[in-house]
This record gives C-alpha cells, structure tokens and sequence, in this order.
C-alpha cells in the first residue's frame, strides 16, 4: 500500500468518525430528556409543588416535595409532595396512577384534584409527553414530606370532562404525536408566575364546573 493511499484512508476513516458523531449528536431525545425539557419549561409543576423561600425562589434541594399555600377567595391549596417518597409522595403509585392524576386529575382512590391545578390544560397532553414527565418524576430525589390538606368553599366537579385514554388532541386527532405546541399556545393559563394569583385560578377552571366568581377564561378554550 502506498503512503498516499494509507493517508487518504486514514482521513476517510476520521470523516467517517466526525460522521458518526454528528448522527449521534442528532439522535432521538429520551422519554427523561424530553420530560425534563417539559418540566423545566412549559408544564412547569414546580411552580405548584415546590416550596419557595422567603424571596420567592425555589428551594433547591426541595424539588416538588410540596407545602406551597395558594389563598383565593374560593380555597387554600397546599400542593402536595409529588416525589417519589413512598410514604408522603407519589412513590407508590403506578404510571398510569399518575397519567390519570395529571390528565384526568384523579387519584389512584378516586378522588378528585382541585384547582389550582390546571388539569383543564394537562388534559390535552400526549401519551408520549405525559409519560415522559412521569419517567423524569421517577427521578427526582424522594423527600418526606406531609403536608396539610387543601381545603375548597365550592363543590369540585365529579371530574374534568370525558374520561382522557389517549391522546385528545382536537385539531391533529393523531394517537402519538406530541402536541405541546398545543398547550404552549394556551400558556398564559399556567404561567402563573405571571398572572395574579386568583385571576389565574379562575382561568384554569374548566367551564363545565360552576362559575368561581370571575368571568376571566382563557380565550377561544
Ligand atoms: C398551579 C399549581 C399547580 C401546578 C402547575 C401543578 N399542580 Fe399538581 N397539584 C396542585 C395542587 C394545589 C394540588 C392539590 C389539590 C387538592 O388538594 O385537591 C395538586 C395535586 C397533585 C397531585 C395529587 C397528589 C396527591 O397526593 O394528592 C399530583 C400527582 C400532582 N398534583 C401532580 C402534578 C404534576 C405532575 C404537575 C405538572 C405536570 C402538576 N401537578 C402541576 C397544584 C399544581
């Protein structure tokens, strides 16, 4: 073999591992990656279900453990630990127990998740996305954590709307495909941090469930 050749062999191999790289560097997100862009960005349950310290922020080593007061007129939510604790978190429930708790906003015993949980908006979420934020639930560090009982002065509905199996996207009807951009639309609703408290709340309330006393709804929902 001559020595140009053993050379230009030698580049074609690297190119071939530049390649290589760049197909794995396109490669498909993972169920956690995608639950973690999720989470971190538009579904935002740490809003809700992390504590916050005395300036507002986040507590770190708190994720999702719970204990957050939201006052309106009409309740006093306190969100609970949504970590995998099996004692005060969710570490005992199943995929699906939790797939129902965010889609259909029921517990594995039946009853029903009051607002502020926007369960109007999580309904409309993939079975693709939805699993995906419980693989990144799965993750988080369990944290004990009981928290007291929310407690509401209106009746909540016997539940959010027909039942959500599949996906129940009303414009593509596809089983599979994600459709965040969907709810990314509507994200005024659950971008709470934006929103004064209270208007927030009655925006989320599913039109079905008797009025809140405001007339502020997400518009064209
Ligand atoms: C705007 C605030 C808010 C956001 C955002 C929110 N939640 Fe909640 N969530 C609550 C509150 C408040 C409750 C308790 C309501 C009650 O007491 O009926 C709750 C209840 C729950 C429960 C029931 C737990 C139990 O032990 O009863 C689960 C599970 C849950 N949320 C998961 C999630 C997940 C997952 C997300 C993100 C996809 C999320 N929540 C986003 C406020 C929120």
């Amino acid at each position: 073999m001559t020595a140009g050749l053993t050379r230009s062999l030698r580049a074609s191999s690297l190119s071939l591992g530049v390649l290589c790289l760049a197909t794995l560097a396109v490669r498909a997100e993972t169920p956690l990656e995608r639950g973690t862009y999720l989470m971190q960005s538009i579904v935002a349950c740490g809003n809700c279900h992390t504590p916050k310290d005395g300036d507002g922020k986040p507590i770190a080593d708190r994720e999702l453990a719970g204990g957050f007061v939201i006052d309106a007129p009409v309740f006093h939510s306190v969100s609970p630990n949504i970590t995998p604790d099996k004692e005060t978190g969710i570490g005992n429930w199943t995929d699906d127990q939790i797939v129902d708790a965010i889609r259909n906003g029921k517990r594995p015993d039946g009853t029903i998740i009051g607002p502020p949980m926007p369960i109007a908006y999580y309904r409309n979420l993939s079975d693709s996305d939805v699993r995906a934020i419980v693989a990144y639930l799965r993750t988080v560090k369990p944290i004990k954590n009981k928290t007291e009982k929310s407690t509401y002065k209106i009746p909540l509905p016997a539940q959010y709307g027909p039942t959500v199996r599949s996906p129940a996207c009303p414009i593509c009807r596809a089983p599979t495909k994600p459709h965040t951009a969907d709810i990314s639309r509507r994200r005024s609703g659950i971008a709470w941090t934006a929103t004064p408290r209270w208007s927030m709340a009655a925006a989320i309330w599913p039109k079905s469930a008797p009025a809140a006393g405001s007339s502020r709804r997400p518009a064209g929902d």
